[in-house]
């Protein structure tokens, strides 16, 4: 997830291929990253006839106009007339919070208009092109003439709106796990300190990305040793978030109200996962308190632990469709043995904290072979201050 736009917005008529125009269109896109939720990231291009920049939106906001309205709302029909507008998804065919974008381009005059991706929706994958088509106006899926730049922009293309496919597709909960470790792969010492492994740019990103999320979810451990906040502190975003906390036995539900994260959310906002089977003593242990969070209750695999999968389709029922795991070791360990994970943020910092009874955050995952080895795809680098992060899907 990018925290801003990385490409700068070009000078009103700069020559731009339409290579350049997707990359750019693709940046503009994760504009939207805290808000957009649960609709995808969408970034628009528009150039004139002569192919030179003239404007760029985003989809802003859930609810909010669309990218391309974006883009096109302050062009006149002058600056419009034979223009090129490059879009990362095809131009909605339906008519839902918003009106279709593609009814509204056909009214423009407008000469072309390129896609990065096709409606994943295959019941109107398509539409939206052929509304564009009935009026003439050229309408066609991306294709790069290179083929390696093609295949990067299309995973480009698929990552912008990453959360929104998967959810899409597979009707489940989009899980990014961040954790931030030694040169060593520690990630707590034995004691359980683990404040501050890296350094303050690595933790305001954090604190972006919690942002691009529907919700921060947690171990009992992290909340027992930390007591964190868990809660948005970034310059640039305000936003009040849900988190979530793994307490299977709901060992620390009755300390509740007196945790930092029920102080610093509403009540509403918090989510205690606990094992079903003792619904009835929780729910007699909450008539005692003074303030009781959300509770999920969910099912158990043999031994106890809860069912990571029923967690997340109970978190999906409950309208979640993106997490970011934070830790702590055992709880990040839980999701990648589960092979829950499909995203994953790794910060790295430049220290060591010694194996030698500290905890990592892949303690409980086992491979036996090289041939099973888990491999980060499309991996992505970045450093913030001393520290570097590698990005990359799991799954
Ligand atoms: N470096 C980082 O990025 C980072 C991030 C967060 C936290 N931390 C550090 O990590 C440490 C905490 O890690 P931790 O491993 O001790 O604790 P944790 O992962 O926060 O919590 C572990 C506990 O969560 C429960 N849990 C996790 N998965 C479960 C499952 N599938 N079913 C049921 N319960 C489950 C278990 O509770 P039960 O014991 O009840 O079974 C388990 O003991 C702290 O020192 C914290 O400072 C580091």
């Amino acid at each position: 997830m990018e925290q801003i736009s990385s490409l700068t917005t070009p000078v009103r008529g700069t020559p731009m291929t339409v290579d350049a125009a997707m990359a750019l269109a693709i940046s503009e896109a994760y504009k939207g990253g805290p808000r957009v939720s649960p609709n995808p990231l969408v970034g628009c291009v528009v150039l004139d006839a002569q192919g030179g920049f003239i404007s760029a939106g985003h989809h802003e906001f859930y609810g909010g106009p669309h990218a391309e309205v974006n883009a096109v709302k302050n062009l006149s029909p002058e600056d419009l007339k034979g223009a090129h507008v490059i879009v990362t998804l095809e131009p909605c065919a339906h008519e839902g919070k918003t009106p279709s974008c593609a009814k509204m381009l056909a009214k423009l005059p407008i000469k072309r208009v390129t896609f990065g991706l096709i409606d994943p929706n295959p019941l109107v994958a398509g539409q939206g092109a052929e509304i564009l088509r009935q009026v003439g106006i050229e309408a066609d899926l991306y294709e790069a003439d290179d083929l390696k730049l093609d295949q990067e922009m299309r995973i480009k293309l698929e990552e912008v709106c990453e959360a929104f496919l998967w959810n899409f597709r597979q009707k489940k909960v989009f899980v990014a796990l961040k954790m931030a470790s030694s040169l060593d792969g520690q990630v707590a010492l034995r004691s359980g300190e683990s404040q501050w492994i890296t350094g303050s740019e690595s933790r305001e990103y954090v604190h972006y990305l919690r942002a691009c999320y529907d919700g921060l979810l947690v171990g009992k451990g992290t909340i027992e040793f930390d007591n964190p906040s868990l809660n948005i502190r970034h310059p640039q975003v305000e936003k009040k978030n849900k988190v979530v906390v793994i307490d299977g036995e709901a060992d620390l539900l009755e300390k509740y109200p007196d945790l930092k994260v029920s102080s610093m959310h509403d009540s509403q906002n918090v989510f205690w996962c606990v094992a079903e089977e003792l619904k009835e003593d929780v729910q007699k242990k909450m008539q005692r308190l003074s303030k009781v969070p959300q509770v999920v209750f969910v099912k158990t695999k043999v031994g106890g632990d809860l069912d990571l999968e029923d967690l997340l389709a109970q978190l999906y029922k409950l309208g979640f469709r993106s997490i970011l795991v934070e830790g702590g070791a055992l709880t990040a360990s839980s999701f990648v043995q589960s092979s829950l994970v499909n995203r994953i943020y790794m910060f790295q910092a430049p220290i060591i904290m010694g194996s030698g009874g500290s905890k990592s955050w892949t303690e409980t995952v086992r491979i036996e072979t090289m041939k099973d080895k888990i491999f980060i795809q499309h991996p992505s680098y970045k450093t913030f201050g001393n520290d570097f992060m590698i990005t990359g899907r799991i799954q």
